[in-house]
């Protein structure tokens, strides 16, 4: 390829220079603060408007740790079948990722955390009270999301209730002798103790 001849160089850069040079008269340049400099209006440079009443909740369950809520907060919701499917609807959608939808932990997103999933149905989870449950969903736990801004209080106890038939489930499934042979029917109910 043949060098363009030295004039040709220059006569670029001085139009490159002009180009600049006008784009940054024009005030387009540099575009890096084009945002900042635009018709926003700037924190503070203006009083924050009045709020329309009605617009804050303020007959919500104030916020609490769990372990006030594990004593103070009661589930108002009775297990019908209607809240267990919305509460299955909802530990399905919300829950099961981590939780598994059997609630025992090994969902498909456990192994990205630093702590495992809890197995909901066993152990110290299985003794929590559903004060406790309802305000871990709320306020999350040691690495575990608050699902508050998530679920309406009323959500929030569905999923309890829910997770206390997958508890009963657990525990029936437990009871049942692992033996091969004919299938046993699963007893219909159950004593925790
Ligand atoms: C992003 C993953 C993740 C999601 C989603 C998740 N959890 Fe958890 N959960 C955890 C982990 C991890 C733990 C155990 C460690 C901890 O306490 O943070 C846990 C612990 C718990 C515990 C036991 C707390 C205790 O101290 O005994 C309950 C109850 C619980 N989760 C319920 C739920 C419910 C109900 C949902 C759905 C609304 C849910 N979790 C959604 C990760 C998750």
């Amino acid at each position: 390829m043949k060098r363009p001849e030295a004039p040709v160089w220059w006569l670029g850069l001085v139009v490159c220079a002009w180009l600049l040079l006008a784009a940054h008269s024009a005030g387009a340049f540099p575009w890096s603060i084009d945002m900042f400099r635009g018709e926003a209006v700037q924190p503070l440079s203006e009083a924050p408007r009045n709020m329309p009443a009605g617009t804050l909740a303020i007959n919500g369950v104030p916020p609490m740790s769990r372990e006030v809520a594990a004593v103070t907060l009661h589930n108002p919701l009775k297990p019908t079948p209607a809240v267990l499917a919305a509460g299955k609807d909802l530990f399905d959608t919300n829950c099961a990722v981590c939780h598994n939808n059997d609630g025992r932990g090994g969902g498909p997103v456990g192994f990205l955390l630093r702590l495992p999933p809890a197995d909901l149905t066993s152990g110290v989870a299985a003794q929590r009270s559903d004060g406790y449950i309802y305000a871990t969903i709320r306020n999350g736990s040691i690495v575990m999301p608050g699902y508050g801004d998530a679920m309406s209080s009323h959500e929030r106890w569905e999923v309890v209730l829910y997770v206390r038939s997958l508890q009963q489930q657990a525990n029936a499934a437990r009871a049942v002798p692992q033996q091969a042979g004919p299938i046993h029917p699963v007893p219909q109910k159950v004593s925790a103790k």
